[in-house]
């Protein structure tokens, strides 16, 4: 097999909102690239695959005021989570950054004064839904009213999921917006557009989508944008890149109050984490001294997005547009997959779907059993792939196990306890047996190259069929029991443990961990596609076997798909229900800290609550409101240490804003059994400690 040149990749996937967990999409997602780059490293290829959380935008904005935090804050506390799936999973990623990072802001506003300089940035007067209470200008999904078509209520701004129907928000009826409920108005505001529509953008665009940069199936959707219809126009319109404040996002140069839109400056943090992975020295780790700036200008280094087909206008048209015209390097290819499904069903963008993968890892399932799966469905075009139970079950058992594993386990054990551990020569029929393995490994190099991982395994699992026709034609386990068999026992096992070197190479990219497993018991360096080419040889000698890998528990799988545990109907003496069970995650967002009330009024107008001052121990006073009224004077409770609960979203109460909530007992029943009992904590806590 001829080695090729040593190349050089820039390596992404999409990068993921910062409001939320991942699901098994996502996973799916950075298991496909992430094989894709262990095998480019196999070959010798020198790889920087970085990802990033993508953090700006109206919906993280308004989801972090709900919580109560800052967006930074929002986003920081998703970043914390991302870590354990992502080593549970072994995804190799170089680098994880954040699109709200200051070298994205530095390279989002830079790639917008070049399109500027290059003439295709305007300005324009635009009207929009504006939301009078909040103060802010409504995104699409945020306003709601009554479908134009059917009149069905509550529809978003969009689309009716009633009828159907597709329209602007400016033609709902009744409109209202969804953060506040105030009725919209109208409002006019300048934006800035980036002029796709530009014949010199479509002259660009013509060439690039059609160089191989995108897979055809790929090519055919995209091609109405770019290619004039009937009347002579294609789809592509300029596209409105700012937003009005408050935004979370990057500010636009010399714009006061005006933000990109999250979707500029999302791509450009591809660059952003690859910026940082050099400045943080992770690329002279690998290999790379040069700056980033020298490398990402450098023609030679080719630029990679693997990303879902939902997200092809993005990565297809606009992307490579904004790289061209501010005078940077586009992308060689974008690599796009379908969406993956869990038994036939689509993830939600709020729950994901009934395959959570920490609790897949938490069960003690191989991730090398999903890897495997996902690899043997991915076939590298653009079409969905459906997580099946049972599917996964016999493919990971009957092939993985069953055909590849058992080979090691068939043939070691002989040559750990007769031949003192050492492989012995192979002879003619065993000789060929393995060069028709190694005469494959070329074209199984070409189908990873392409992506194809369900044509390397159906291919490499043939070859696990060869080898297992072997042994069973030569029967060890009999040839062991007669006399005089003894180089031929030698000589069929020894056969085996090459045979299963070999294919142990070209299931490394998907099985990196199990790979290293075999390294060790074969006592040989990282396997590779290069080495292949040599066998192991007489006098070789390997350690005893140890259980490679375990077959999937039809058990676990029930236990993975299990709904939550269900509520718990029992009513205590409180008077209440247990309320349904929630994992530590859903308690750790609760953050309960030790406050000591330094001010305490009654309030004007009310009977029930008093203004409590809180000190949380950051410098401040909160204000909460408390209906203790009817149990504590102000003066008992001023010095008194308790409980606040200190993340909850500021609420305007008819008094003033409560910036918390202090726990407090009471009984369900307040009437028959009134009596509310604030907390108190024993001696020793200090305001501001967390209560876990
Ligand atoms: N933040 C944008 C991407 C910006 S890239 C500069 C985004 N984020 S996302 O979290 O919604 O999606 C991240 C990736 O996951 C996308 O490539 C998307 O296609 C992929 N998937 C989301 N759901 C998926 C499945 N059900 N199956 C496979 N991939 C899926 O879009
Ligand atoms: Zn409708």
């Amino acid at each position: 097999m001829s080695q090729p040149a040593r190349r050089q990749l820039f390596v992404t996937t999409a990068l993921p909102y910062a409001n939320g967990n991942f699901h098994i999409g996502h996973i799916m997602e950075y298991i496909q690239a992430d094989i894709w780059v262990r095998f480019q490293r196999m070959q010798g290829h020198q790889v920087h695959f970085v990802c990033a959380d993508d953090a700006h935008g109206a919906p993280i904005m308004i989801a972090a005021e709900k919580a109560g935090k800052t967006p930074q804050q929002f986003v920081a506390d998703i970043a914390t989570g991302r870590k354990p799936y992502l080593d549970g999973f072994h995804i190799c990623f170089d680098n994880w950054h954040s699109t709200d990072g200051p070298e994205n802001h530095a390279l989002a506003q830079q790639v917008y004064l070049d399109l500027q300089q290059a003439g295709l940035i305007e300005t324009r007067t635009i009207e929009q839904f504006y939301d009078p209470q909040k103060a802010m200008f409504l995104p699409d999904r945020f306003i709601k009213g009554e479908c134009p078509k059917c009149g069905a209520k509550d529809q978003y701004g969009d689309n009716c999921e009633n009828c159907g129907a597709v329209y602007a928000p400016t033609e709902l009826r009744n409109p209202y917006s969804a953060l506040s409920g105030a009725a919209p108005v109208l409002k006019t505001s300048e934006h800035f557009f980036f002029r796709l529509s530009d014949p010199r953008c479509l002259e660009f665009l013509s060439r690039w989508t059609t160089s191989g940069a995108v897979q055809p199936e790929v090519l055919n959707k995209i091609s109405e944008w770019i290619e004039p219809d009937a009347e002579g126009r294609p789809k592509l319109g300029d596209w409105d890149i700012s937003r009005d404040a408050p935004y979370f996002g990057i500010e636009i140069p010399n714009a006061p109050g005006k933000y990109f839109y999250v979707w500029l400056d999302a791509p450009i943090g591809y660059l952003a984490s690859l910026k940082n992975h050099f400045d943080t020295g992770g690329a002279r780790t690998l290999g790379e001294n040069r700056s980033f700036e020298d490398f990402i200008a450098d023609t030679g280094v080719e630029q990679y997005h693997f990303i879902g087909k939902d997200i092809i206008t993005f990565h297809t048209l606009f992307w490579p547009a904004m790289l061209y015209f501010s005078g940077r390097k586009v992308p060689k290819a974008i690599f796009v997959h379908g969406f993956l499904t869990v038994s036939g069903e689509k993830m939600s963008k709020s729950r994901g779907t009934g395959l959570d993968p920490l609790k897949y890892l938490d069960l003690g399932m191989n991730p090398e059993w999903l890897r495997y799966y996902l690899a043997a469905k991915l076939n590298g075009r653009n079409e969905d792939v459906d997580f099946n139970p049972e599917d996964f079950q016999a493919r990971v058992n009957a092939d993985l196990v069953g055909k590849f594993v058992n080979i090691a386990a068939r043939a070691a054990s002989f040559i750990a306890k007769r031949f003192a551990g050492q492989l012995g020569a192979v002879s003619t029929d065993g000789a060929a047996l393995l060069s028709h393995l190694q005469g494959a490994l070329e074209s199984i190099a070409q189908h990873y190259e392409q992506r194809d991982t369900a044509r390397v395994l159906r291919e490499v699992m043939l070859l696990a069929d060869r080898v297992n026709e072997y042994v069973d034609a030569n029967k060890p386990w009999e040839l062991a029991k007669q006399e005089g068999q003894e180089q031929r026992l030698h000589d069929v096992c020894s056969t085996c443990i090459e045979a299963f070197r070999l294919l142990t190479v070209m299931l490394k990219p998907v099985l990196p961990r199990m790979a290293q497993q075999v390294e060790a018991f074969l006592q040989v360096q990282a396997l590779d596609f290069g080495q292949a080419r040599q066998l192991l040889g007489a006098g070789h000698a390997i350690l005893a076997y140890q259980h490679l890998l375990q077959r999937v528990d039809p058990q676990m799988l029930e236990t993975l798909f299990e709904p939550a545990p269900a509520p718990v109907a029992e009513v205590l003496p409180g008077g209440e229900a247990v309320a349904p069970v929630i994992g530590i995650d859903d308690f750790a967002k609760i953050d309960l800290r030790i406050a000591q009330i330094v001010e305490c009024q009654a309030v004007d107008g009310s009977t029930k609550l008093l203004r409590l001052g809180l000190d949380v121990g950051d410098g401040r006073i909160r204000q909460v409101f408390s209906g203790i009224a009817s149990m504590y004077k102000p003066d008992d409770l001023v010095g008194k240490l308790t409980v606040v609960v200190a993340n909850l979203a500021p609420r305007k109460m008819k008094f003033g804003v409560s910036e918390g909530m202090v726990l407090a007992a009471s009984h369900a029943d307040e009437k028959t059994q009134p009596g509310i009992y604030i907390l108190q904590p024993w001696p020793g806590a200090q305001p501001g400690m967390r209560i876990h």
